[in-house]
């Protein structure tokens, strides 16, 4: 195409995260919002109020829009069981995919997403955020410098005290929900970006049921989750050995009895140093300097905001489509992320180690 068209997108699923999405894509010039795709009337009536699109634009189904709409690229917010059919319809219509996280269902639908990719000759982005997040690149300078030695040792926690999703479908193992694939995937995917994604040798995890089957008894922000359909884990305790040696462990939950509300942080600990990291904070970093224990953090930080990570995630695919730059996340991120979930609900599963 051209150097000065702008992208044509589409969005397919037109949810809750579309208002991200489409306030972003405002900030990139480069991209045009032309169409969108939702079953739920509502969605489509909102997503023509946000980009000012007549009714001609909108659609329920998506292969009929792809059909008809000319086209560069799809925005893929589906329920994540169906990440992988719209991705490879878009890619059949010789289209670009940015895909919403996880990357889908299991590894091997993220397989055939990034084969049917590769057979198109197109882009696959998954959408994914921390990497976009100043805090993360300051750990990854550190890494690069040398500043942690041999990474050792990191402990995650994504943990909400009573925070299971009232929309959607979340709730839902068969649709992919529950706190490993909707919440603690973003921390499986910023931790082992900063350790450098190392090849996993062996996971062994423990997940635990029922408390979402209990209506709600007591005050919280969504009381109202769907009791009847619940049927993904309330909470999940995983560790993860590498193959360098390094090991990974981190816990998950969507209901838990815990002191906050909500918990999002790392931890990562190496021969010379280490460091703590969450997603609205200012990066620690420890070492001994100096004969003495030393905490460094910087003294000025850009802004980790949401809206500034998602123009950047969604202007480095657009940049991608349109000039062939090199994508932060392409689709083989998100198949590493995805392997090492379905080791956890294998091990899970086995109620043993598993070694990949
Ligand atoms: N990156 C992030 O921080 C972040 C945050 C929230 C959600 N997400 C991801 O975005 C995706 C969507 O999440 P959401 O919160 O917007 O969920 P949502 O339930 O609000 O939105 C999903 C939309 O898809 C529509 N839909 C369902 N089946 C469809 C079909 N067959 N054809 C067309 N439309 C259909 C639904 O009507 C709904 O409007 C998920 O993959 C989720 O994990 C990412």
């Amino acid at each position: 195409m051209s150097g000065e068209k702008k992208l044509r997108i589409a969005l397919i699923g037109c949810g809750n995260i579309t208002s991200e999405h489409l306030a972003a894509f405002k900030e990139v010039p480069d991209a045009e919002i032309v169409a969108g795709c939702d079953i739920a009337s509502k969605a489509l009536a909102l997503f023509r109020e946000r980009t000012g699109l007549p009714e001609t634009a909108v659609w329920t189904d998506w292969k009929k829009m792809l059909a008809e709409v000319k086209l560069d690229a799809v925005d893929i917010c589906l329920p994540n069981h169906l990440h992988c059919a719209a991705a490879l319809d878009a890619f059949a219509a010789g289209l670009h995919v940015f895909v919403e996280k996880p990357m889908a269902l299991n590894a091997a639908e993220c397989e055939t997403m990034i084969a049917a990719a590769k057979q198109a000759g197109k882009k696959l982005a998954v959408g994914f955020q921390q990497e976009y997040n100043p805090a993360t690149q300051l750990l990854v300078n550190a890494r690069n410098n040398g500043f942690f030695g041999d990474l050792r040792y990191a402990h995650g926690l994504l943990l909400r005290r009573r925070g299971i999703p009232d929309y959607g479908v979340f709730h839902r193992r068969d649709c992919g929900g529950g706190p490993l694939m909707d919440i603690a995937v973003h921390l499986i995917d910023v931790m082992t970006y900063v350790m450098d994604r190392p090849e996993v040798e062996r996971v062994s995890a423990v997940l635990f049921y029922g408390e979402g089957k209990n209506p709600c008894k007591v005050w919280c922000g969504f009381p109202n989750w769907n009791t009847r359909e619940y049927d993904v884990e309330d909470l999940a305790a995983a560790q993860i050995k590498f193959r360098n040696g390094a090991v990974l462990q981190l816990t998950t939950s969507y209901v838990n009895h815990i002191h906050q509300d909500c918990v999002y942080e790392f931890d990562l600990t190496g021969s010379r140093g280490g460091a703590h990291w969450s997603p609205g904070g200012v990066p620690e970093l420890f070492c001994d300097q100096f004969g003495a224990m030393m905490n460094l953090a910087p003294g000025w930080m850009p802004s980790q905001g949401r809206p500034e990570m998602f123009r950047r995630k969604l202007a480095n695919f657009v940049d991608a489509c349109r000039k062939g730059t090199v994508l932060c996340l392409p689709g083989e991120a998100g198949l590493y992320d995805q392997q090492i979930l379905d080791a956890i609900f294998a091990s899970a599963k086995a109620g043993r180690e598993v070694v990949l």
